[in-house]
């Protein structure tokens, strides 16, 4: 069933005209059930209409593009090959996000094969500029979709995964379907000074007086929030994994928080705080002239329990110097957390649909600590989930964005599986009452 797709993921990897992904989806590509269009010259929106008008449509996203990648980099294959080797198809973009993009189709395809048509509508956006912000792509897709209108019951994004392995302590998989993702800032720090000659320098020069700003800001990070988000919740749901009583754990998060995701330090500060890296620092032209500017850029992630206003607060505050100017060059606020409880139409159908496909994983809340398409999506859905089954192992954090990028093929057959399902399991109007013995999800 599943091996010729293998060896269309393996063409498709480098490709991403419509002609030629017409031709590896026939059936989505020439279906009257299927609308497709091309938005911003590159980004596909299909709309696939339900029998039941009643019923609010959904979304499902992913993103073409991928970040780049060298060969020379230590690469096992070459980075474009889709080179399998043991059971692993290896390429840039396997598990971002080409694996969402390939299954959502595959399982759209199979799905229109057998005949199904869907009584809930579902909206497909496929961007092609996520990994630079998704200006483009996601944002002309919702353009789109807000001509028409539409307004969504939930959005399924990329973001968080089947972690297996990797969370310290914890006992068995657990599959986290992000709620929020950390908001961002870029903040450009100045000092300006009158220019002179290097042979009558003042004491201090605008070069030291900004150096000593951003020494004080790496040695006073932001203050440690785990346990403040909604992080918090993922720590409730898998408690009673960790091996230990469960008010223990929670009457000692901050115990847990340096044990929690992942394999990588700086991955594990991500969680516990709003970030701080100072990425650029701007000064002087000329050996022998004292520059009267010199800027500094600084790219914070901020953690759900803030906003920018207080992140900017904490800055100048931490600067304490009148000289130091600040200015924001662009950020947002922590994306708002939907929701996860018993009547969560999406939270609960993506749940259901994991946990007949994986019994064995603890499905929870999760939060995602790098940004989405779906950040563009709020105004047309207040329930958006990020998440795909792809799973996460110890050593595989690295690949993302990383060299040796790879996805088993078993594992790619299951995201088919899971989107095959979910689809199909959306039909249902409402989600049985919690209560109703037998029919619970
Ligand atoms: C699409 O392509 C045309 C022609 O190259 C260009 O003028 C236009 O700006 C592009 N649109 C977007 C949204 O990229
Ligand atoms: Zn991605």
């Amino acid at each position: 069933l599943f091996g010729l797709q293998f060896l269309r993921l393996v063409t498709l990897m480098n490709l991403s005209s419509a002609a030629e992904v017409t031709l590896v989806f026939p059936t989505v590509f020439s279906s009257h059930l299927v609308q497709h269009e091309v938005v911003a010259n590159y980004s596909h929106l299909f709309w696939v209409p339900g029998s039941d008008l009643a019923l609010v449509p959904y979304m499902l996203l992913a993103h073409i593009d991928v970040v780049p990648a060298d060969e020379n980099d230590g690469w096992e294959v070459p980075p474009f090959s889709a080179k399998e080797i043991d059971g692993f198809i290896y390429g840039r973009g396997t598990i971002d996000n080409k694996q969402s993009v390939m299954g959502i189709l595959q399982a759209l395809e199979y799905l229109l094969i057998r005949g199904y048509s869907p009584q809930r509508g579902f909206f497909i956006g496929l961007g092609h500029d996520e990994e630079v912000g998704g200006l483009q792509g996601a944002m002309n897709i919702v353009r789109v979709l807000k001509k028409k209108g539409v307004q969504l019951a939930f959005i399924l994004d990329e973001g968080l995964a089947v972690l297996d392995g990797v969370i310290s302590g914890l006992q068995g998989p657990a599959a986290l379907i992000g709620i929020s993702e950390k908001g961002q800032a870029t903040v450009k720090l100045s000092v300006f000074k009158a220019p002179g000659h290097s042979s009558m320098p003042p004491r201090e020069s605008s070069i030291g007086i900004l150096a000593g700003a951003v020494k004080r800001l790496e040695d006073n990070p932001m203050p440690i929030l785990f346990g403040e988000g909604p992080e918090r919740r993922t720590f409730e749901h898998l408690a009673h994994r960790f091996g230990l009583p469960i008010k223990f754990v929670m009457s000692n998060m901050w115990l847990f928080s340096p044990l929690i995701v992942m394999e990588r330090s700086p991955d594990t500060n991500a969680f516990l705080r709003t970030t701080t890296a100072v990425t650029m620092f701007n000064s002087g032209v000329k050996v022998n002239v004292l520059p009267s500017l010199a800027e500094a850029y600084v790219n914070l992630r901020i953690h759900p329990a803030q906003t920018v206003e207080e992140v900017l607060e904490f800055i100048q505050s931490t600067v304490g110097d009148e000289r130091v100017k600040m200015e924001l060059v662009n950020g947002f606020d922590p994306l708002p957390v939907s929701s996860y409880d018993e009547t969560s139409f999406g939270f609960q159908t993506i749940k259901k649909t994991l946990l007949d496909q994986f019994p064995q994983v603890t499905v929870a809340p999760g939060v995602c600590i790098g940004n989405t398409d779906s950040r563009h999506y709020t105004d047309l859905a207040k329930d958006i989930y990020r998440f795909a089954p792809t799973w996460i192992r110890p050593g595989d954090t690295q690949r993302f964005h990383g060299i040796n990028e790879r996805i088993s093929k078993k594992n790619y057959e299951e995201l088919v599986v899971f989107y095959f399902n979910l689809i199909q399991n959306c039909d249902i109007k409402e989600l049985p009452s919690p209560h109703s013995a037998g029919h619970e999800l």
